[in-house]
């Protein structure tokens, strides 16, 4: 281990680099995730890399911190870690649009300009879809864009519930040199994505059937879709459609954002899935915790695919007012299908490593049943911490019951503070010195017949603030991996008031937020614990203090001017 500097001495350090809005009267303000510099933001929108640059647009309310006025703000990066905000890109001006410039996406299109698809809600909240282009496509920065004379281009008739038709994705072009893209609906009751195809990107003709559906969902939000190589390391881009690959469809709904996994034919334009939303024991989602309205998009650069989405708070929403400011959006996540082809894997792009300093380091350490150790020398408000641990003793598990098909409940029913065999065990996180609060990202390990072992993992918020009259619900997800074998592992991105936890290489996600009264700034501290009767061992833990990332208007950045 490197030599303990005090934790006064860090916050000072840390200070000197970071400025003081966090540490004045914004404690659960973020220091390395993506923000406006106030108000209310809800989904990522059009994501995409063009020319150089990285652009994100977002559900944004000029005005206040609560949902309204919605228009399209946008922001550029070189690197996916330090942003420029720029003018606001589509704002509401049309009848069609009275009631904001709702969620849509961007596709790169064959003469390599880009173009934005978008839900307008007139005054009635009635959806309609438009499409938007840049002034001028040679600029990178795409500051400006013109809605097309030819808007609203897709009108909610036949079956289609007017109040429930938004979010087109990303196009793809089918052999057939035809455009097509899903919008979310819902149709007699049950979630929809819509496919439609067009040959000039202006005129929409609705497929006969729906991509899919499913009648044990209602309205399906922010529909994404696009193919996954099968054991490949590569993203892949929206309109390939032929090789080793599946296709991904995610659709939000009930708070989260739930995936199928499946083939696809684009002759036919047909989609058979392996699993069903909302199906026992195969209920994927990108996310346990708080994570929704998300979007991809393919980085050509780099070769991946790349998620963002949406953090919201879960204080009230006078707190927001007096904040300022509601809702984040996650450190993005490079999307992969697991090598067993059953899940994605999910996990922070390698660009936010660079904001690592002051490490801390262990290798091959007891944690010995009933102990808390606390993690020193790092400025635990604003981290990144990564954790491997080694079980033994898994004979002893206790037994897992069949009955046992939703981890959220099972989390709730066995929450930190309940002993058990083998878990829980894990992190505390934005703890306070006599961990009166403490955030717990723990596991569980149950025994099945046959030497199976299931791996439970949980984000417990009860104990999460002092404060009253927030949300503390405790998430949960069971981690697809086998730990006689396999080393359990679990990664934290600990940002104020943000907890994202990555478990088993990502094959499980839970966010949390947290407003801890105590456990802000240079109080907060870090252990690591285990409650269990079975020793564990650390196999692994590194941490590291996080810098702040550079997230301005384009007026206050630091570095020499762009164009
Ligand atoms: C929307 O903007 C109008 C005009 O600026 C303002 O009066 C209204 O309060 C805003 N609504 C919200 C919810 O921000
Ligand atoms: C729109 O496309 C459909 C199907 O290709 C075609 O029948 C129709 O004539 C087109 N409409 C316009 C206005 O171009
Ligand atoms: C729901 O859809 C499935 C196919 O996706 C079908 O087998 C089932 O019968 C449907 N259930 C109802 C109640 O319509
Ligand atoms: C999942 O399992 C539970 C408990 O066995 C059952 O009540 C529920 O209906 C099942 N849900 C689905 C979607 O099959
Ligand atoms: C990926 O490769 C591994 C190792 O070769 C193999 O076991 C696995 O079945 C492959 N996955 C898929 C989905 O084909
Ligand atoms: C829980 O387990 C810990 C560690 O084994 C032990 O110290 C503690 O007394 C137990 N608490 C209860 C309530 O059983
Ligand atoms: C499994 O859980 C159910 C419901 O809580 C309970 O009735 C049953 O006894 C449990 N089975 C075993 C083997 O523990
Ligand atoms: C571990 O057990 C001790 C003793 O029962 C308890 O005080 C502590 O809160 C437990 N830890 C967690 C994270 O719940």
């Amino acid at each position: 281990m490197s030599k303990p500097l005090t934790r006064a001495v860090i916050f000072c350090i840390w200070l000197a680099f970071n400025g003081v809005d966090a540490a004045s009267n914004q404690p659960y303000r973020t220091g390395f995730h993506f923000q406006p510099p106030k108000n209310w933001m809800n989904d990522p929108n059009g994501p995409m890399y063009y020319k150089g640059v990285y652009h994100l647009f977002y559900q944004y309310n000029p005005y206040s911190a609560i949902w309204g006025n919605i228009t399209w703000a946008h922001s550029i990066s070189y690197d996916l870690v330090d942003w420029i905000h720029l003018e606001h890109a589509i704002s509401p001006t049309e009848p069609y649009e009275a009631n904001g410039c709702w969620s849509g996406s961007a596709t790169v299109l064959v003469d390599g300009k880009p173009s934005i698809l978008y839900t307008g809600a007139n005054s009635k909240n009635q959806q309609f879809q438009n499409l938007a282009v840049p002034k001028n496509p040679s600029d990178p920065l795409l500051k400006e864009w013109i809605k097309s004379p030819h808007n609203p281009l897709i009108s909610p008739v036949d079956d289609i519930d007017p109040l429930n038709f938004r979010d087109p994705t990303t196009a793809w072009l089918g052999p057939d040199r035809l455009w097509r893209i899903i919008v979310g609906g819902e149709i007699g009751g049950q979630g929809v994505a819509i496919l439609y195809r067009s040959e000039d990107f202006v005129n929409w003709t609705r497929g006969k059937t729906p991509l899919h559906t499913s009648n044990k969902t209602g309205m399906w939000e922010c529909p994404d879709f696009y193919p996954v190589s099968i054991n490949g390391s590569n993203g892949l881009d929206t309109s390939v459609l032929a090789g080793l690959i599946k296709h991904v469809l995610k659709a939000s709904f009930n708070n989260n954002d739930h995936y199928v996994l499946g083939r696809y034919t684009p002759e036919m334009d047909t989609f058979s899935v392996e699993t069903n939303f909302l199906s026992n024991g195969s209920d994927m989602r990108y996310d346990y915790g708080k994570f929704y309205a998300s979007k991809s998009f393919y980085d050509s650069d780099k070769k991946r695919r790349i998620l963002w989405g949406w953090i919201l708070e879960s204080d009230s929403e006078a707190d927001d007012i007096s904040k300022g400011w509601s809702g984040l959006q996650s450190i993005p996540r490079s999307i992969l299908l697991d090598e067993s082809g059953k899940q994605l894997l999910l996990w922070p792009i390698k660009e936010i490593e660079k904001l690592r300093t002051k490490q801390v380091s262990f290798d091959d350490m007891d944690l010995k049943s009933g102990s808390v150790f606390e993690v020193p020398g790092i400025m635990a408000a604003q981290a990144d911490i990564e954790v491997s641990f080694r079980l033994s003793g898994l004979k002893e598990a206790e037994e897992m019951n069949t009955s046992w098909v939703d981890p959220e409940l099972l989390c709730k029913e066995k929450k930190a503070s309940m002993n058990g065999t083998i878990g829980p065990f894990g992190l505390l996180v934005l703890a306070s010195k006599d961990l009166e609060e403490q955030t717990a990202v723990y596991f569980r390990v149950f025994r099945k017949q046959y030497e199976k072992y299931v791996v439970l993992m949980c984000s417990d918020q009860s104990r999460s603030s002092l404060k009253e009259g927030l949300e503390k619900t405790t998430y949960g997800a069971f981690v697809d991996i086998d730990p006689v074998h396999e080393t359990i592992s679990l990664r934290s991105l600990i940002d104020h008031s943000i907890v994202e936890s990555f478990g088993g290489n990502g094959k499980a996600c839970i966010t949390a937020r947290v407003y801890p009264k105590l456990a802000i700034n240079q109080d907060a501290h870090l252990y690591a614990f285990n409650n269990g009767t079975m020793d564990v061992r650390i196999s692994k833990l590194s941490g590291w203090s996080m810098k702040r990332a550079q997230i301005v208007p384009i007026q206050k950045r630091r570095k020499p001017s762009i164009t």
